[in-house]
């Protein structure tokens, strides 16, 4: 047998369905290049500590570098994971007597956690910067919609007159907290594994925090048997994705209802949209649909990865290698809705006189007369609620006549006796003055808006930063690695 890591222990080789059943060479496309990485690393720090001479270490690296070249493709498939069939591709290139040191005081079980972390890591970064950008998108749609009445929403029943900049600033705002979960995972995310080898660390002379250093990692994951056992960061991440999907689920569910003909509120451009194969006539929301309906990839992704990781003894087991795709799933759910999302919003057709001729159906002034009643005749609130209760039962006109009929059968008193004028009436179903006064940190008054805007954008120029910190830092990182490569390859 040639397999390099059968052929000592066992005599016979899984045939094609065992195979099947227990690679991971297809999901391990995804971490190819960071397993390039770690191996580019482990053999850099291997020839600092003087495990590997300088001559063999020069060749491993080229070899290395000649198999990122080639790519997966070139990679065999007959065996079970990236990582053997990585240092075979290796072996095959420069031989075994060198090829075959690099894996000295290292495990596939550090290796495979190290890449996760480092593949996962990116993907955060990148997620991070499109929830940025499809923030900015809502605030900046949300600074044009100031003004723009519409009706705010309890039970799916008109509730309150709101404005459009409102409602899409709460949608912005619960894509920060999530933005938030998202980078506090990164700093969980961002901590290196490698060196723990199988689980018990080695008896090498590692220097794990060089590697650490090296693929530009934040710190060390210290304890050997935890660092390799461990998956709580892909359940983490996996809960942070489904919390945004749930987010995003809500938004398309709202950009379904409202390019219904009941609603009428919005029209999806046409990009988004699809047609009926027999009904010419029809435009609907898919792309919409389908996001409501990703949102159970993301959460599927996050049960399976629980269930996958419950109950497993330390320190690692096969199972962990199942764990794995389901967060590329959920990642790569996340991050194209993320995309498809903005893009349904920058070029969303809003249509600001059906909003606003919502507003106030359905009696959504109610509760500002009832505040009025309370502020102007100086009833107790639960009086006020009766009173405009009953007024919306009868499902009259409120003028400052039949108010005075329900209050004196009520109160046995008029409320224009205790100083309530037709002015303060009129004043109160109007949704224009009702969003004004509604003024408090967080409210719907265009001018508070103002203020929330404001600071929330000046809030995601910060982030941006932020990120692209800790982008630069990575990339700073490997350009030192490749640039440490070049040097000792020549040796
Ligand atoms: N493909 C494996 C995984 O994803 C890599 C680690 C294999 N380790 C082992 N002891 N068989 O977990």
């Amino acid at each position: 047998m040639s397999n390099i890591l059968r052929r000592g222990r066992l005599e016979a080789a899984p045939d094609k369905e065992i195979l099947n059943y227990t690679s991971s060479m297809e999901a391990d496309r995804w971490i190819f290049n960071a397993d390039i990485a770690v191996d580019l690393a482990h053999t850099v720090m291997l020839k600092e500590q003087g495990i590997i001479g300088a001559k063999d270490s020069a060749k491993i690296l080229s070899g290395l570098l000649q198999v990122r070249e080639e790519g997966m493709e070139k990679l065999d498939f007959s065996y079970e994971d990236i990582h053997i069939s990585l240092e075979s591709r290796l072996i095959d290139l420069v031989g075994e007597d060198i090829g075959g040191r690099m894996h000295s005081g290292r495990s596939r079980n550090d290796e495979v956690a190290t890449c996760i972390r480092l593949v996962l890591r990116d993907e955060l970064l990148s997620l991070l910067e499109e929830i940025l950008a499809l923030r900015k998108t809502l605030l900046t749609l949300a600074e044009k919609h100031r003004e723009t009445l519409m009706p705010g929403f309890t039970h799916l029943q008109h509730a309150q007159p709101t404005t459009f900049a409102h409602h899409l600033s709460a949608h912005a705002q619960a894509l920060g907290r999530d933005f938030e979960r998202g980078l506090e995972a990164f700093s969980r995310v961002n901590l290196c594994p490698l060196g723990a080898a199988a689980f018990a660390s080695t008896g090498f002379a590692l220097n794990r925090k060089r590697t650490a250093e090296l693929l530009g990692f934040e710190g060390l994951l210290e304890n050997s048997m935890d660092a390799v056992s461990s998956r709580d960061f892909l359940i983490e991440c996996a809960s942070v994705f489904t919390n945004i999907m749930i987010n995003f689920s809500r938004m398309a569910e709202e950009l379904v209802l409202w390019s219904s003909s009941e609603f009428n509120y919005i029209e999806l451009d046409d990009m988004y949209a699809s047609t009926s194969s027999i009904m010419p006539q029809k435009k609907n929301p898919d792309t919409a649909e389908l996001m409501r309906g990703k949102t159970g990839v993301a959460a599927g992704s996050l049960m399976a990865l629980i269930t996958i990781c419950k109950g497993l003894p330390l320190s690692y087991n096969r199972d962990l290698q199942e764990a794995t795709p389901n967060i590329w799933r959920s990642v790569k759910t996340v991050r194209a809705s993320v995309r498809i999302m903005r893009g349904m919003y920058a070029s969303l057709k809003i249509r600001p006189e059906v909003l606003a001729a919502q507003a106030t159906t359905g009696f959504t002034t109610a509760t500002e007369l009832a505040d009025t009643f309370v502020r102007e005749a100086g009833i107790p609130f639960r009086t006020a609620h009766q009173l405009v209760g009953i007024l919306a039962r009868e499902g009259c006109d409120p003028s400052l006549e039949k108010i005075d009929s329900i209050s004196e059968v009520v109160i046995g008193e008029a409320l224009s006796a205790r100083g309530l004028t037709e002015k303060q009436v009129k004043e109160a179903l109007d949704p224009e003055s009702n969003i004004k006064r509604r003024k408090v940190i967080g409210g719907p008054a265009p001018e508070e808006l103002k203020r929330y805007l404001k600071k929330e954008k000046t809030e995601l120029e910060l982030k941006g930063e932020e990120i692209a910190t800790l982008r630069d830092s990575i990339e700073g990182s490997f350009e030192k690695l490749l640039a440490l490569v070049e040097e000792y390859r020549k040796k």
